[in-house]
């Protein structure tokens, strides 16, 4: 038998998981890390953790499995997107990685629109100057840490960074690379007119790839840190997002899923590149040769729900500890008690600011109409519909680009919630569905990595072989109607406060 692994390397954690080639999954192992926010808005993390939390799970998983090193064939790498990892001459670290929610850099975005017109970048890059996306942060760093940049020679993303570290290889694949705004999305490349415009060296950035393409193999010290061998190849892999469609089986037109983990994603696969002309969702290349997708991105998603948790839910961590259950389900049994709506109570979940649809690098997380009625389970029912209103806003954003679905998935910590998935099929109005394999990204990267290993013969063919439907969640006539006036309402409440919000940012 075959094995192949899929790293995630996600804000809260690392999961790795071994799976045999029928998809089972062998052994899985996570390690987390933390997230620094030096200033409101800004945020961190240590590559350096990320590169630990990589070797220790990927040591677990070998030891755990108990299978034969030489069967492990391939690895596939996933990743929150990006992130700037920049590493000096001797291969080193030279700050931490300023991550995807990370909004520093309105100023950058401004210089960037001044350099090249808006409707350039759209038509190279597939989108517009971005406050979360890599060049902007760059940027930033020649400007304010001009030490850090001159000894700047290689940048990466994260789950590139740990590719070097697997492989010593510098190079990164489409769908990640799809979120620098350093590619030309169309032709699958660099784009040489944004380089020079940027000034930024082509050679610091890595190889570019196709997902399922083979990228290098294990170093010897790394396999005999983990017990691999060097004969493993690590594929290309995929951005996050990229790889929870392949883990969905997200692989063909008509297929869609919503994916809630630190971020929310709305993600609809497309055989041809499909542009928003206002830029409010992302069209990227997909994991799969040839296609792109496009996706909505909510920034505070289960990111929202976990601030609250560790923030006011030590009783239900407490609870959840002695239970020994997860901290969640409970959650979830209290939030399932109050009626749609949260009794009048609405969240806005723009923590780190918003992406789709606003653009928002300054609007911040509101709760509106909080009364003396309302109870904890009220403020967290209202977390959950607050994160599903905007992720309804990115769904809409791609009916009114004509995009069809005729499937929408769910995955992510929060896709797992049998009540988040019915918020959601009763505001997109459709049936939400699961797949019996929740490893999400690390099935995906591994799926990439069985196609690169020549297991399987295709993404298409891996998808059809080994992902099945699960659970159905259908839309209720009752809470659609409740849902759409309170969506109303919460549209309205940004469009009140955007002025606001530049106020406050001032302050
Ligand atoms: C996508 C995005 C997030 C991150 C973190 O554009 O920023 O989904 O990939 O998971």
């Amino acid at each position: 038998m075959n094995y192949l692994i899929g790293i995630d390397v996600g804000t809260s954690a690392t999961k790795t998981v071994l799976f045999d080639e029928n998809g089972v999954v062998t052994a899985s192992s996570s390690c987390e890390y933390p997230l620094y926010q030096p200033h409101n808005g800004w945020a961190e993390q240590k590559p350096e953790d990320w590169r630990d939390a990589v070797l220790k799970t990927l040591k677990d998983v070998v030891e755990q499995s108990g299978v034969q090193a030489e069967d492990v064939k391939g690895i596939g790498i996933s990743g929150q997107m990006h992130g700037l990892v920049m590493l000096d001459e001797a291969g080193e670290v030279i700050r931490p990685s300023i991550i995807w929610c990370d909004q520093r850099t309105g100023a950058q975005v401004g210089e960037m629109l001044s350099i090249m017109p808006r409707e350039r970048w759209i038509e190279i890059t597939a989108n517009p100057p971005l406050t979360g996306w890599t060049a902007a942060k760059i940027l930033w760093v020649r400007e304010e840490e001009p030490e850090n940049y001159s000894r700047c020679r290689h940048i990466l993303l994260p789950k590139d960074y740990i590719r070097y570290v697997l492989t010593g290889v510098f190079a990164t694949e489409v769908s990640d690379a799809s979120g620098m705004q350093l590619l030309d999305v169309a032709g699958r490349c660099w784009s040489d007119e944004v380089l020079e415009k940027l000034n930024i060296p082509r050679e610091w950035l890595g190889t570019v790839y196709e997902s399922c393409e083979v990228t290098g193999q294990l170093l010897p010290e790394i396999a005999e840190k983990t017990g691999l061998t060097t004969q493993v190849k690590v594929v290309g892999g995929a951005g996050d997002n990229a790889a929870a469609a392949v883990g969905t089986g997200v692989v063909k037109d008509g297929t869609a899923f919503t994916t809630i983990g630190s971020s929310g994603v709305v993600f609809a696969h497309s055989s041809h590149m499909v542009l928003d002309p206002k830029g409010r969702v992302h069209t990227c290349c997909c994991a799969v040769p040839g296609a792109w997708h496009v996706m909505g991105v909510t920034q505070g998603a289960g990111l929202s729900l976990k601030w609250f948790k560790d923030n006011f839910c030590q009783d239900y961590v407490a609870e959840a500890e002695r239970q020994g259950v997860d901290v969640y389900d409970l959650i979830n049994r209290d939030v399932k008690e109050i009626a749609a709506g949260s009794d009048r109570l609405i969240y806005l979940p723009y923590l780190m600011g918003e992406r789709t649809p606003h653009l928002d690098p300054d609007c911040r997380g509101v709760f509106f109409g909080l009364s003396a009625i309302h109870t904890k389970a009220h403020l967290l029912r209202a977390v959950m519909e607050g994160v599903s209103y905007s992720l309804s806003d990115c769904n809409d954003i791609l009916q009114e680009m004509g995009i069809e679905v005729d499937q929408m998935m769910a995955c992510g910590g929060g896709g797992k919630s049998p009540v988040w998935r019915q918020m959601l099929a009763d505001l997109y109005g459709c049936d939400v569905k699961t797949v019996h394999q929740s490893e999400g990204p690390a099935l995906g990267v591994a799926i990439l990595a069985g196609v690169g290993c020549g297991v399987y013969a295709s993404v298409e063919e891996a998808c059809e072989k080994l992902i099945s439907e699960d659970k159905c969640s259908h839309p209720e006539a009752d809470h659609m109607e409740t849902y759409r006036k309170y969506h109303q309402l919460y549209k309205k409440l940004y469009l009140d406060l955007k002025d606001s919000y530049k106020t406050l940012a001032a302050l």
